[in-house]
């Protein structure tokens, strides 16, 4: 596996200018991004907010590689122009640098955890050694050291989504993208979560980029940026606090 430096802290991870991105609708479009310009650096953790369907989860897809634009630019560490690339290499960028924490964790029914991360692993080029050190690593990172071996029908909804963190951590990705990472999960298991971001940006230099529309996340944020109806309409950079809690509403 190639394992590249990490961009420093405070650099640009994305760049990304006048994005806009339409669906078919009937017999015309609905824009979805309206000209959105959007950067994340190293080390920060960059909270997207804003309500469902203001574009939360097109703006992820456009800026990683999932979804072409119409109109727009990302530049993205050293990739000048993203979807200048062929697919094959948009893939191959993904594989390479980037994470991905989902809402619904997009764990494979049939795999234990540990082979949950694995897998991803031997995927980049690991021997299966390797990849089994590796993973177990990251799942004791996460304190899932004694469930190892359950399926995802023997975890709970926290230790579900743990493990889908352990995955994206375990390849050291330069760029983490979290959709709605909280929002399956109680303030206890929502608060592990945002925590384990919180770090990757701190400790791994990653540039994590979490879309919610859960404002208890902003404490952990270094920039919030919020977006309404496909337009970005306010940017705050603020310091984040670690200790924060997330009061359960349960
Ligand atoms: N594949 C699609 N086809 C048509 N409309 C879509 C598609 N994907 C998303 N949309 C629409 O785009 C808008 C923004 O969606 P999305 O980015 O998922 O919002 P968010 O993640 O902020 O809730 C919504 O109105 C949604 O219905
Ligand atoms: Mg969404």
């Amino acid at each position: 596996m190639i394992t590249k430096a990490h961009g420093k802290h405070g650099d640009a991870a994305i760049e990304a200018k006048g994005l806009v991105k339409r669906f078919k609708s009937g017999k015309g479009f609905v824009e979805v991004l309206k000209g959105v310009d959007f950067d994340a650096k190293h080390g920060d953790l960059t909270m997207v907010m804003g309500p469902s369907g203001s574009g939360k989860s097109t703006l992820i897809a456009a800026l990683s590689g999932l979804l072409r634009p119409e109109e727009g630019k990302v530049a993205t560490l050293d990739v000048p122009d993203l979807w200048k690339l062929s697919a094959g290499r948009i893939d191959k960028f993904r594989l390479d640098n980037c994470g991905f924490i989902f809402q619904g964790f997009n764990l494979f029914p049939a795999l234990t955890a540990l082979q949950q991360v694995e897998t991803v692993l031997k995927f980049q080029g690991l021997t299966p050694e390797q990849a089994k050190k590796r993973a177990t690593l990251a799942l004791e990172e996460v304190g899932l050291k004694p469930r190892l071996h359950q399926r995802p029908t023997s975890l709970s909804g926290g230790e579900k989504q743990r493990v889908a963190i352990a995955r994206a951590l375990a390849k050291d990705p330069q760029i983490l993208f979290a959709d709605e990472p909280t929002s399956a999960l109680d303030g206890e298991n929502g608060q592990v979560v945002i925590r384990l971001l919180r770090r990757a940006a701190t400790e791994h230099g990653a540039a994590v980029v979490c879309v919610t529309h859960d404002p208890r996340l902003e404490a952990w944020a270094d920039r919030i940026i919020h977006i309404e109806d496909g337009r970005i309409i306010d940017d705050t950079r603020r310091t984040p606090d670690p200790e924060a809690t997330l009061a359960s509403s349960h």
